[in-house]
């Protein structure tokens, strides 16, 4: 795995950044193998970086986006990742619409849905039974506690090695995630974290050791690419030599 970790000035600078290795993994995924497939992290942080793609001429019918992981509501629901990506940059640029690849959060028994999702990538990506594709680019961020995607801390989301999808939990609420192996096989993964409340979970994310179901960002060694792009804030305490 290559891992790459940069600290960068402010906010402003750290989307700057991300927009630049983001359009970079795109033209390199689409020259490489025709297309860019491209999972985004949902919260607060990326919502500057993806109204900056928004600005961009890029080639939309080459590029797919799907989530890592989805708060089981409706999509006009404020929570929605994907309503928030929709608003801030996907329904803004000319996308197909088949590009478009939200996870399903319509039926009441949310396994149902994770399961949905993953025939949906297998039908996809043509996969064998238990073959697991790579995404191109994963986007992802870090809770406070140190969860990523929605594969929370102490959580039975972390031990499923046989899926694509599981179902998340946030204090009893269900979430539709990534899987650590599906995320693990992507081409590149990148972390986008903005703030001092991360300091103390980037500290056991990055010490030599601690409990990776304590903090599962941990559980995230992709086997080729690794960015850690953080802003000051979040990134001051890091030791990135
Ligand atoms: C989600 C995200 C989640 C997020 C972190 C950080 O659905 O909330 O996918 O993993 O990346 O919670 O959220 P902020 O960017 O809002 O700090």
């Amino acid at each position: 795995m290559n891992k790459i970790v940069e600290v960068l000035p402010d906010k402003e600078a750290l989307i700057q950044r991300g927009l630049a290795v983001v359009v970079e993994k795109i033209h390199g995924a689409i020259a490489a193998r025709g297309r860019c497939t491209i999972a985004l992290a949902g919260g607060s942080t990326p919502k500057p970086l993806y109204e900056q793609l928004a600005t961009q001429s890029l080639p939309w019918e080459h590029i797919h986006i799907f989530w890592g992981d989805e708060r089981y509501v409706p999509n006009t629901h404020p929570d929605s990742n994907e309503g928030m990506a929709r608003h801030a940059w996907l329904d803004k640029v000319e996308f197909p619409p088949e590009n478009i690849h939200p996870m399903p959060t319509a039926n009441a028994d949310p396994t149902v849905s994770a399961s949905q999702h993953e025939v949906e990538l297998q039908q996809f990506f043509q996969l064998q039974p238990r073959e697991f594709p790579s995404f191109d680019l994963i986007l992802l961020g870090i809770g406070d506690d140190g969860h990523t995607a929605s594969l929370f801390p102490h959580t039975e989301a972390l031990q499923v090695r046989d899926h694509l999808i599981t179902v998340g939990n946030k204090d009893g609420q269900p979430r539709i995630t990534f899987t650590a192996p599906l995320i693990n096989h992507a081409y590149t993964v990148l972390f986008l974290i903005s703030g001092a409340s991360k300091r103390p979970a980037l500290a056991q994310i990055f010490a030599p050791i601690a409990d990776d179901t304590t903090y599962p960002a941990r559980l995230i060694q992709p086997r080729d690419e690794l960015w850690w792009l953080l802003d000051h804030a979040a990134g001051q305490d890091l030791d990135v030599r």
